[in-house]
């Protein structure tokens, strides 16, 4: 039913997890599709397995902290078609997750410079296409973490927050031109990230669900497509959990 084709989409951090996850599914909806990762290999592999089933999709090496390369990498995906109409800021730093008297100041930054920077600098260049085109979808994955306290993660938590006030100031900015911006805050998913089954964390998870279980990629990748589709025309400026009930408990 959703359909995407003639489309562009940028999917940043698209070589792993909920990002592949949400790649997959924009070329499965007919889209084309380029994935923006730092990792060639997997971001590689994710893009040839997308083609492989007959769709389009091309890896761009990219750091999204980087400014330089978000200009490229949005040229060349406008390159395409002459337009972008899709944008999901996926990429985040990972890690440093530990109590704040032991963090240091370079986690900080560079949580700030991928998580935050890298999705201004995409969006940005992405509203270069779309601002002409009177038309564009922009998604962030954010966090629930942005919603709730989490333990050791103040960089994480903090800088997932600041992403919704970004997504809501640039979807007031942009509706006059028809670009909606909205984002997804998801739960516990289950990706290389993740603790293992029967961890403490784990269970902690589950216990924190309506659903008594932790979510798979694709079912934020569902999210995305959504709001990156036709059918959430006059969705903007949302703030979507897709948790299993954690945010609502
Ligand atoms: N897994 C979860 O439980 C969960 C929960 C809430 C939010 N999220 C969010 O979902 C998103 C994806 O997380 P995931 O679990 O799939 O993790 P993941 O590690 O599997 O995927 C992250 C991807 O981002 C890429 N990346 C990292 N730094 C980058 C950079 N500087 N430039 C370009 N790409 C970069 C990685 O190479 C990787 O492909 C993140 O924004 C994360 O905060 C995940």
């Amino acid at each position: 039913m959703i359909d995407l084709k003639g489309k562009v989409a940028i999917v940043t951090g698209g070589a792993h997890g909920i990002g592949r996850a949400i790649s997959e599914l924009y070329a499965e909806a007919g889209a084309a599709v380029f994935i923006a990762d730092i990792d060639t290999e997997a971001g590689s592999e994710a893009a040839s397995s997308i083609r492989e089933k007959g769709r389009e999709a091309t890896f761009v090496r990219a750091d999204v902290s980087v400014e330089a390369d978000a200009v490229e990498c949005v040229k060349a995906a406008a390159g395409v078609h002459n337009r972008i109409d899709i944008l999901c800021n996926n990429a985040a730093r990972l890690g440093g997750f530990h109590a704040l008297a032991e963090s240091t100041t370079d986690e900080w930054t560079q949580s700030f410079a991928v998580s935050l920077m890298g999705t201004r600098h995409f969006t940005r260049e992405a509203l270069r296409w779309m601002v002409p085109q009177q038309q564009g979808s922009i998604i962030m994955i954010a966090s629930i973490q942005a919603m709730v306290g989490g333990r050791n993660s103040a960089a994480y938590t903090s800088i997932k927050s600041a992403l919704l006030g970004f997504t809501r100031s640039v979807a007031y900015d942009y509706g006059p031109y028809n670009i909606r911006v909205n984002a997804i805050c998801p739960g516990a998913i289950q990706t290389r990230i993740s603790p293992k089954p029967g961890d403490e964390l784990y269970n902690r998870q589950v216990s924190k669900t309506f659903l008594g279980r932790v979510g798979q990629p694709r079912e934020i990748a569902s999210a995305a497509l959504f709001l990156a589709s036709d059918l959430a025309s006059y969705v903007t400026g949302a703030i979507l959990p897709v948790d299993g009930g954690w945010t609502a408990m």
